[in-house]
């Protein structure tokens, strides 16, 4: 599987199977299971997900050596602004059932603590509880702050990054930092029009691809991990396919002129939660 390099040596495999919306703990289970199955070896889950104990033991009866996968999952708000860093992961991973996840975010930044909580981050990264620790939903700003303040740089950004959202100013920055940029919400989150917009269409035919893996293949391309949802087999194995898109310079760019700042989710400069 093809793979990026973190700044910390480890490597993080460009699609992963998202888990986010799949509350029921029977289905969870099953899209984990069905993922390992077809080959994804990177799961996406977070403590507000609500879901890590069916992820935990779908990896567990997957066969899978736990070694073999890197699993991410997220530090929530609540406990961001508590200062419960070393609370929160070990919980997470007492539900997951190891004693590591891969890559520890920080879901969102909190205003008052996306740069404090990170001598927390270190500390659990220091004691071995998560491989690697990360951001997600920071933008240039709080980065440079993050960069400014502390001592490691984040291994990841997790941001939302669809063709009507580009970001490509914030991957730029991420790149030119070694910080990996991550897409979540890759497909449109189920939102959007944008598997049907004609110009992903057009190249879809014309590389012989299925929308999904144009607009997934885009992003890999530009350097970001992918980590889409899917509960059905099908299109997960249809998503993971997406490491075989290879689009021309002018095919990338036609799909990065779609961007029009469009978001799905929350704008991080302004969350309520
Ligand atoms: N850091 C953050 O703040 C944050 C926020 C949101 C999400 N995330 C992470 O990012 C992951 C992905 O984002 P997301 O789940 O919001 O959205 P997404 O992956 O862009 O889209 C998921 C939607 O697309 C559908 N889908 C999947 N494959 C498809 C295909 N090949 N063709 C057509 N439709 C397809 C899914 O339906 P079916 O399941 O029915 O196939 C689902 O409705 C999440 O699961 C989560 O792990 C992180």
């Amino acid at each position: 599987m093809k793979a990026y390099k973190l700044n910390s040596g480890l490597s993080i495999p460009s699609v992963g199977i998202g888990v986010f919306r799949v509350e029921d703990a029977a289905i969870a289970y099953d899209t984990v299971k069905s993922a390992l199955s077809v080959g994804y070896r990177h799961i996406d889950t977070a403590m507000i997900y609500g879901n890590e104990e069916s992820v935990g033991k779908a990896i567990l009866d997957s066969g899978v050596p736990r070694e073999e996968i890197f699993l991410t999952t997220k530090l929530w708000n609540d406990d961001q602004r508590k200062g419960t860093v070393e609370e929160a992961i070990k919980l997470s991973l007492k539900k997951l059932g190891t004693d590591y996840v891969d890559l520890y975010l920080v879901h969102w930044p909190v205003k008052e603590t996306y740069v404090t909580i990170w001598k927390a981050m270190e500390k659990v990264y220091r004691e071995g509880l998560a491989k690697a620790i990360g951001v997600s939903n920071y933008n240039i700003h709080h980065l440079e702050d993050l960069l400014k303040e502390t001592g490691t740089v984040p291994v990841v950004n997790q941001i939302e990054c669809y063709p009507y959202l580009a970001q490509q100013e914030l991957v730029d920055y991420c790149l030119s930092k070694g910080i990996v940029p991550e897409a979540w919400g890759p497909l449109g989150a189920g939102k959007s029009d944008v598997l049907v917009n004609p110009v992903i269409v057009e190249l879809a035919k014309k590389y012989a691809k299925t929308p999904a893996q144009i607009v997934l293949g885009w992003n890999i391309q530009r350097g970001l991990v992918v980590i889409p949802k899917s509960v059905h087999r099908q299109r997960q194995e249809e998503n993971l396919e997406a490491l075989n898109v290879n689009l021309g310079e002018e095919d990338l760019k036609k799909i990065t002129a779609l961007n029009k700042n469009l978001r799905l989710g929350s704008d991080p400069d302004n969350i309520t939660f």
